[in-house]
Parts: structure tokens; sequence; C-alpha cells
């Protein structure tokens, strides 16, 4: 057996240390484990195959590729296509989930309705991260302004959620639930731990457990965030984080997300080397 992790060049060099996690965790299974750029994977990995790669770049052409050379992808490509586009995830989550969102409608489709909306809104690129292009609007001027400074195709517009400022981030290995952390941030409705935000362990109700539980059914995931922001006292979704990061696990518990991971495509690999039925889609 032998893997990959794959990035953009520029990023990796920001994330030394996670990667030597993955690394030092395949060393010990005796497992060859390389790091691979996106500029330059379809060299690489024609030179030395991979039976895994971990997609840690959000390109889902890439990941569909290396499913197309049938290199088992972490996540996998429709994760990636459908997970790192926020409209795209809550048209899935509707059609397949009966779970709650805040109502959300595009930009162009904000802009025919008019002007009977509750502000303040939130204005949001769907193809976003780490809140940096998360906005509030406190009037329809303000929103059509906003607007206009995008391209079009790039921007949701959704109700704000009435308790600003915190949301729950669920970590998910395969279909299991691995912990989750309350994000506060105490100046800002945004409550993305990038920005400030404080992170302590959360307990899941199990009304809350319930929600995931459905999520994980619709996909395959390897590893990602399940995010739950609060509406009058209760969870409603947010998103799902693909390339969901670890630092805050780290900071804050002794949860060794990086071993569990691994540990899932180790027994998940095997599993596939020896023909036996993935007991997850
Ligand atoms: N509809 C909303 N109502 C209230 N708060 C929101 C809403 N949407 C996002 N937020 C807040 O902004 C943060 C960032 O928004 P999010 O949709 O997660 O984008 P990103 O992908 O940039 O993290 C969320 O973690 C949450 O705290
Ligand atoms: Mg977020």
């Amino acid at each position: 057996m032998r893997g990959c992790i794959v990035y953009e060049r520029s990023t990796a060099a920001r994330r030394k240390e996670y990667i030597a996690l993955y690394r030092q965790h395949f060393d010990k299974h005796g497992i060859p484990f390389e790091l691979v750029f996106t500029d330059n994977y379809r060299e690489e990995l024609t030179k030395t195959p991979v039976d895994f790669a971990i997609v840690r770049a959000i390109v889902p052409e890439i990941s569909k590729e290396l499913e197309e050379m049938r290199i088992a992808v972490y996540n996998n490509a429709r994760v990636s296509e459908i997970c790192n586009d926020k409209w795209l995830t809550f048209q899935y989550i509707s059609e397949h989930t009966d779970i709650p969102f805040m109502t959300c409608m595009t930009a162009e489709e904000f802009l025919t309705k008019g002007n009977d909306f509750i502000y303040p809104l939130v204005v949001k690129n769907r193809r976003g991260h780490g809140g940096t292009e998360v906005f509030s609007v406190s009037s329809c001027e303000e929103a059509a302004d906003l607007i206009g400074r995008y391209p079009k195709g790039s921007l949701i517009v959704q109700e704000m959620a009435s308790d600003t400022g915190r949301d729950v981030r669920v970590f998910v290995v395969g279909n299991r639930v691995v912990t989750a952390m309350l994000r506060v941030s105490e100046h800002d409705f945004r409550s993305n731990y990038c920005l400030g935000g404080k992170a302590v362990p959360y307990e899941l109700s199990s009304y809350e457990r319930q929600m995931v539980r459905k999520i994980t059914d619709c996909f395959s995931f390897g590893m990602v965030g399940i995010d739950f922001i609060f509406h009058r006292g209760r969870a409603v979704f947010n998103e799902i984080e693909d390339v969901v990061g670890a630092r805050m696990l780290y900071d804050h518990t002794k949860v060794d997300i990086v071993a569990e991971y691994a540990d899932y495509i180790i027994e998940r690999q095997k599993r596939q080397n020896t023909g036996e039925t993935l007991w997850d889609r």
C-alpha cells in the first residue's frame, strides 16, 4: 500500500507540521507516503503510482481525475464538488434530507424579489472559506451594492440566524462522529476559529446527532466538518467543510484526528484490497 497527500504548492509550505503528522503515522505502519502538488501530480503519480490520495486542495476536477486513475480519493470527488459550494450543498441537503437550514437564495434571485426581507441578512460567497467572504447587510441597498461588486453567480443571500456569533463544528471520520466543538465569537456574528473565535468541546444532543446521521447517510466521507449555527436556540445546518482543519482540536483537546483519519484510510484500503464489501458508501 502506498499513498500521497495533494496540496497546492503555496499552501503546503504553511502546512508542514500537519503533513508531518500524517507521514509519522503512515511511517509507523510501513506505508510509503508522499506529498504531491496540484501543479505536478500527473508526472509524480505516473512515476510512483499510489493506492490512495488524501486531497487537501479544493479542485474537484483533480479529485475526479485521480478517481479515473483508480486511486482511492479522500474526500472523494463528489464530496469535493458539492461541499465546496454552499449553494450546491443547500440544494443537495434540501433534496435529500429534512434537515432545517436558514432560507437561502442566489444573489440574482434576491435582486428580483424586491424588498420583502427582514434585515440584517447574510450575503456570502458560495465558494468562500474561513469567514472572509461572509457579510452582514442591513438594507436592500447595501446588499445590492455588495452583490454588484462580485461576479454574477458567485454570491448567495441567507436569513440571519438569531443566535449569532456561535456555531458547532462536528468532526466526522467515515460515518463516525469523532468529536464536536462549539466556536464562539464575542465581537462578530461570524464564529470562525481562524477569525479569533474561541473553541470549547461540545456535547451533541440526540437531535443534533440525528441530523449528522442524516448527512453522513448521503455521502461517503473521509474526514469532514459538519457545521451548525443556532436559530432560536436550535441547531440548524450551515455547511460541510471538505478540507477541514484540525488546529482547533490540537489546541484544545487530546483528540488526534489525523491518527484517526489515517487509521480509517488504512483499514478501508486493506478491506478494498481483500475485496470485502465496504460498510459505507
Ligand atoms: N445565516 C447565518 N446566520 C448567522 N450567522 C451566520 C450565517 N451564515 C454564517 N454565519 C456565521 O458566519 C460564519 C462563517 O460563515 P460560513 O457560512 O461558515 O462561511 P465560511 O465557509 O467562510 O466559514 C459561520 O461560522 C457563522 O458563525
Ligand atoms: Mg464556515
